[in-house]
């Protein structure tokens, strides 16, 4: 079964909602295979072998033959060969070659529908206010309200520990042990758009067996995330602060979401 992408918003919960009761997996959930999404790159990766590592982003995001997703790929080895800032502009135009490409895969998405990207730069580890209408800095595993993919570059970080970065296919978790939608996820109660969340009694249990902890991601990587109905949760773990006058956990984010729904997260 494959479903036409919904139009982003309120039909996008909805799908999400039947992605999670639809058998839309194409087989078992690989533990293995999903913990070892990484790709290392070196400056001929970057440049002469440009078209095979978008290729090779891509195909960690999306699965044949509709884009259907739950998908990641964790791009490093980047500190090594440049500053950064330059991480970041990296970050921003392979993204933009691999949403192409991904759409260009993804034959459920018409293409007269109209998207676009938002850029995103916080030193707080919070969400944008005069952006999201938010100031939630979500930890619990969730989905972002409309957005298709992002990609983040975390750090350079500073005064805290923790806030390791997350990632749970809850779709699997929740179809492999028979539960339906509304036994593992909630809604976020934030003031804004609501989200889907992981219940808090099914964290554990869902990152062990259908997730993955990645750490502190420093600007050494970059993370393409799949957060389309199908796609995967992200958070993080609580923060520590150390030092709150040095306290600074820097992320810089692109997502890409369609245009009818601009003031949505
Ligand atoms: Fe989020």
């Amino acid at each position: 079964m494959t479903f036409e992408f919904p139009r982003l918003g309120a039909s996008m919960m909805a799908a999400r909602k039947a992605a999670f009761s639809a058998q839309v997996r194409p087989g078992p959930f690989d533990h293995s295979w999903f913990a070892a999404q990484d790709l290392r790159v070196t400056a001929e990766d970057l440049h002469k072998a440009r078209t095979t590592l978008v290729d090779s982003i891509v195909d960690r995001l999306a699965t044949y033959p509709d884009g259907t997703g739950a998908g990641y790929c964790l791009l490093n080895g980047l500190a090594a060969q440049m500053p950064v800032e330059a991480v970041r502009e990296l970050s921003v135009t392979l993204f933009t070659e691999v949403w192409s490409q991904y759409r260009f895969r993804c034959d459920r998405i018409a293409q007269d529908r109209d998207f676009y990207m938002v850029k995103t730069l916080s030193a707080d580890g919070k969400i944008p206010v005069g952006l999201y209408g938010s100031p939630w800095s979500f930890k619990t595993p969730h989905a972002d309200r409309n957005g298709v993919l992002f990609v983040h570059v975390y750090g350079p970080h500073v005064g805290f520990n923790g806030g390791e970065v997350l990632l749970i296919d809850a779709l699997a978790y929740t179809q492999s042990h028979g539960f339906t939608f509304d036994e593992v996820m909630t809604w976020s109660d934030d003031p804004g758009d609501q989200k889907p969340v992981l219940r808090t009694r099914h964290v554990e249990a869902a990152l062990e067996g259908y997730g993955r902890q990645f750490g502190q991601l420093t600007p050494d990587a970059i993370l393409f995330v799949n957060n389309g109905p199908e796609g995967l949760l992200h958070g993080a773990t609580e923060l520590q602060i150390g030092d709150e006058s040095t306290f600074s956990r820097t992320l810089h984010r692109v997502v890409v979401r369609e245009r009818a729904l601009a003031s949505a997260v």
